[in-house]
């Protein structure tokens, strides 16, 4: 029998540090590792999947499933052929517009709790019922309701922090004071590290310092590139770029997380 894929959850403490690149890029990794995979927008703060996927016109949003108006077959879109290879590729968006973002931002904590649920019984609509592999959730960055929701739902929690001092402290509280409380399977991927630094360094000293910082495991190290900021968010860089070496790092990333 076919075992129950994963749900990952993408976060950080602080923003800007490379959750969607992350989350966009795993999911294409896995799925071109012939996975089914669903990728949700949660980021409900500043939406940014609908663009960087250029969907058209949008039906049903998540933000209908979690206000209980659609179920979640109708939001899910099936961009598979865009990537053009075995494995299946869904998106389920989060509503860009001015009004949906501020009516997401005045949600009750009644609200939060009853979404809760909605995002737990994607486990079995999607993971047991559709027979998806992976569920990966594309978060907002520090701890409001919809991102706690999502840390709580998942079975696999990646934290991206970059070695920005604020960064790095924010990160170390938040994992110790909050992802504590939900013992979820945590692990550190470092990002847009300088490239001398992690040459200077290695990936052992690297490997030592979030062990004793963070006390989780380092899942991967992502130096910056400029080809990265030169494509402007406008490509799935590991389906546009095969050879780039981040394109190789998301491929032990994302087999690393299958290993788990
Ligand atoms: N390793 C990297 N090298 C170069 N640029 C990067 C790298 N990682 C992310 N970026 C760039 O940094 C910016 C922020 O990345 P991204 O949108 O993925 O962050 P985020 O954590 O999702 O942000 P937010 O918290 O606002 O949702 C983007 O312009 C992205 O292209
Ligand atoms: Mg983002």
């Amino acid at each position: 029998m076919k075992t129950l894929g994963k749900i990952v959850a993408i976060h950080s403490y602080k923003g800007g540090t490379g959750k969607t690149l992350l989350s966009i890029n795993l999911a294409v990794t896995l799925a071109k590792q012939r996975k089914k995979v669903c990728l949700l927008d949660l980021d409900f703060r500043a939406p940014s999947l609908a663009t960087l996927l250029k969907v058209g016109k949008v039906e049903h949003w998540l933000n209908d499933y979690l206000n209980g108006v659609c179920e979640i077959d109708k939001v899910l879109i099936d961009l598979s052929e865009t990537i053009a290879d075995q494995g299946k590729f869904f998106v389920g968006l989060a509503n860009p517009s001015v009004e949906a973002i501020r009516d997401m931002s005045s949600k009750d904590r009644k609200w939060e709790m009853r979404a809760l649920g909605r995002l737990l019984s994607l486990r079995n609509s999607l993971l047991s019922a559709k027979g998806f592999d992976y569920i990966i959730f594309d978060t907002s960055p520090g701890l409001q309701y919809s991102s706690i929701n999502a840390i709580v739902s998942a079975d696999v929690v990646i934290v991206a922090s970059t070695l920005d001092s604020s960064d790095v402290e924010g990160t170390r509280r938040m994992l110790r004071e909050l992802y504590d409380l939900f013992e979820k399977k945590t692990e550190i991927v470092l990002n847009k590290i300088l490239y001398e630094d992690s040459l200077r360094s290695g990936k052992e000293k690297l490997q030592a310092l979030v062990k004793e910082t963070y006390e989780v495991p380092l899942l991967g190290v992502i130096p910056c590139y400029c080809d990265i900021s030169r494509a402007e968010g406008k490509t799935i860089f590991v389906h546009e770029k095969p050879n780039h070496p981040f394109t190789r790092i998301m491929s032990e990333i994302a087999t690393r997380i299958d290993k788990m």
